[in-house]
């Protein structure tokens, strides 16, 4: 049976975390996966979920199943991350949120929600997404279309050919999938008065917005990094939030995650949360319980918690930190580009804008390892290491 399967390429994303291990140049430097790395180049527990997860172990008395919506505390604290603790629909009990395995886990839900409510449904992203969005949705057989939203060659967002394209193209019913903060792989947010442009667009249109929530805390803060789904859970009917714990509490390998979904009544939810369930049961039964376990018990203390967000703004200070210098280093460095909408973009990453040739040659000749689309993560870069990434990258532009 198996003999017609091809052979599909490593993934585009993950597979550059094996490559760059298995380099043996000590210069190399690893702009690849969004994994966050200290000052000294490793990819850190936070204090905080190190603390708490000693607790929670201690105290853990039983490995029975949880139920299939995960761990209740946790998606009580996550939902409140996500909204606010005082938003209205929250109030309204038009919100409902269950545990998923991380934020591909609860895009993985949301794509078969979709299919099970709409089939005809057609799911919108930005021009470029993350890789992964359009497999997870072609998994359950979505059709997608792009809209455009970042110009590579200007380095800025393209809002109003975003709106026209939705205005024109898009059906109701559709979904439309944006990025929470820091863009993934662009780096280039919309402002707060096009997230209410866009959401009188949407409700217009009556189309539903899939947010991907993976890096709240990384831009701005905690707080503003939500605007977007928070005012659009405040105007909109519907709208699904899948988010991820992997960055903001370093808890990658512990898939992490959450879908919340917004409806028109509480009677209609308690209908989405059985699909949801549903679905979670045919595809991995019950969520991961450790990560789930160490974010509530954070989320649940307030001493925790405060230390907690300390951590959070010392991992964006310090990659703020390297994306500023970076700017300033590439600036100096050669004239052909210029660097300074790097400063205007927020998170882990932008776009470097260099072919093919150009990085594979920082990659053979500098083990200098980014995405094949010039996607950078500002995570691997260090004090020790920027000057050699900034000369290498500038030597390849010249
Ligand atoms: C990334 O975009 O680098 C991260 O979200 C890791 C991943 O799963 O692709």
């Amino acid at each position: 049976m198996f003999e017609q399967l091809a052979l599909l390429p490593d993934d585009p994303i993950l597979s550059l975390i094996g490559a760059f291990l298995q380099d043996n140049n000590p210069l190399k430097v690893d702009l690849g996966a969004g994994v966050y790395k200290d000052e000294t180049g490793i990819a850190p527990i936070l204090t905080t979920v190190k603390a708490a997860e000693h607790k929670y172990l201690s105290e853990q008395t039983s490995k029975t199943y949880t139920g299939i919506a995960g761990d209740m505390e946790y998606n009580h604290c996550i939902e409140q991350l996500i909204f606010g603790q005082q938003h209205p629909a929250l109030q309204a009990q038009r919100i409902s949120t269950i545990q998923t395995p991380g934020s591909s886990g609860g895009l993985y839900l949301a794509a078969q929600l979709i299919a099970r409510s709409n089939p005809n449904s057609k799911l919108w992203l930005s021009q470029p997404t993350w890789d992964n969005h359009y497999a997870i949705f072609a998994s359950a057989n979505i059709a997608t279309a792009a809209y455009p939203y970042y110009r590579i060659g200007q380095q800025t967002i393209d809002f109003e050919q975003m709106l026209n394209t939705l205005r024109d193209e898009a059906k109701a019913g559709d979904a439309v999938l944006l990025h929470g903060c820091c863009h993934n792989p662009s780096g280039a947010d919309l402002s707060p008065q096009q997230w209410r442009d866009l959401t009188a667009l949407v409700l217009e249109k009556d189309l539903v917005p899939v947010i991907d929530q993976a890096y709240q805390g990384f831009a701005h803060s905690l707080e503003e990094d939500a605007y977007g789904i928070r005012y659009m859970a405040e105007h909109l009917p519907e709208l699904i939030v899948s988010a991820s714990c992997s960055k903001n509490f370093t808890l990658y390998r512990e898939r992490t995650g959450s879908i919340s979904v917004l409806s028109s009544n509480s009677k209609q939810n308690r209908s989405i949360v059985s699909q949801l369930l549903a679905i979670a049961r045919a595809c991995y039964s019950i969520p991961p319980a450790n990560g789930a376990a160490i974010v509530k018990t954070i989320l649940m203390d307030e001493a925790s918690r405060l230390a907690w967000q300390a951590e959070v703004e010392t991992m964006r200070q310090r990659l703020l930190a390297m994306r500023t210098q970076l700017a300033e280093q590439l600036q100096q460095k050669q004239q052909q580009v210029d660097f300074s909408y790097l400063l205007k973009q927020h998170g882990m990453f932008s776009f470097l804008p260099l072919n093919t040739a150009q990085i594979t040659a920082l990659r053979e000749q500098h083990s200098i390892y980014m995405v094949g689309s010039g996607r950078i993560s500002f995570t691997g870069l260090t004090t020790a290491n920027i000057d050699y990434a900034a000369d290498a990258i500038a030597a390849v532009i010249k």
